[in-house]
């Protein structure tokens, strides 16, 4: 268990899966813990702020009651491809661009952000240059204007993941200028809510194949212990990457062992 005594940290879907794992094990750390979420945790924390990541007033709303500074920004909340692609997006990407952007000033020296990506956004060096296009979109609503525009092939979550991975790659020198780090996780399939959706949006011959190679899902547990490696100090000079945490699936599907999923 890593010491976070005295730490402030922002988790964002604190209410489920992963999020509540993770307030858990920053509380039992000694963290000051304030949560942003649709929904009300059922985990012990400092601070809860409603809000709709979905939503750009309702963010900005949020980080007007945020109050002090802060060592850590872990973005957790996501939602998956059984939802509207522009909901996904705008969770999945926009949104949390546009806290992390308006709540850097909030982070100390030293401070950290995680993104909680996936191991589904694999395909990015093959749409690099689309995704550069979205992200070079200076608002939440110019994204949305573009994504509108730009509607993508395949499942609207695969290429919100991609987006969010290379979002982390882009902005890592930047952060450093600031003082602060920037990293992604991309989880393989998780044991959460959202897994039944997956099962839906991705194909359950593909969530279940996974658990058959592997022997199981991840548990919560097992992602949030890598998002606070990265948000501490032993991560200190992992700066704009990501760290799979699957259980070694994209290991043998990357390099061609395994079939890749139709997902
Ligand atoms: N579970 C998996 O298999 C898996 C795999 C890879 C990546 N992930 C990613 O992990 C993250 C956490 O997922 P989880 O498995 O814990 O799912 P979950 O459904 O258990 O939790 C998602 C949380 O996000 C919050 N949320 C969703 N939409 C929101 C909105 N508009 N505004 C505010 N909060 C909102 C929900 O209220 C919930 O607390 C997501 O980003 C997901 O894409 C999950």
């Amino acid at each position: 268990m890593s010491d976070f005594t005295g730490k402030r940290v922002i988790v964002t879907g604190a209410a489920s899966g992963i999020g509540d794992a993770t307030v858990r094990r920053l509380k039992a750390g000694g963290a000051h813990v304030v949560s942003l979420d649709r929904n009300a945790p059922t985990a012990e924390v400092d601070t809860h702020i409603t809000v709709d990541l979905a939503d750009p007033h309702s963010i900005d709303n949020a980080v007007a009651q945020l109050d002090g500074t802060f060592d850590a920004l872990l973005n957790v909340a996501g939602v998956p491809g059984t939802s509207p692609a522009d909901t996904v997006i705008a969770v999945n990407v926009l949104g949390m661009r546009h806290l992390i952007e308006s709540s850097l000033g909030l982070l100390e020296p030293g401070g950290s952000v995680v993104v909680v990506s996936s191991s589904a956004g694999y395909g990015w060096p093959n749409r690099l240059e689309t995704i550069k296009e979205l992200l070079a979109t200076d608002t939440f609503e110019e994204g949305a204007a573009w994504f509108a525009a730009n509607p993508q092939k395949g499942n609207a979550y695969n290429f919100s993941k991609e987006v969010a991975t290379v979002y982390v790659m882009t902005m890592g020198v930047a952060l450093n200028d600031m003082g602060l780090r920037i990293n992604a996780i991309l989880p393989g399939p998780v044991q959460t809510p959202i897994l039944e959706d997956f099962r839906v949006s991705m194909g359950e011959d593909n969530i279940d194949g996974i658990a058959t190679l592997l022997g199981r899902h991840a548990t919560p547990d097992d992602i949030a212990s890598s998002i606070l490696f990265l948000a501490s100090p032993n991560a200190g000079w992992v700066n704009g990457t990501s760290l799979i945490v699957d259980g070694g699936i994209s290991g043998v599907v990357l390099t061609g062992l395994v079939p890749t999923p139709e997902i």
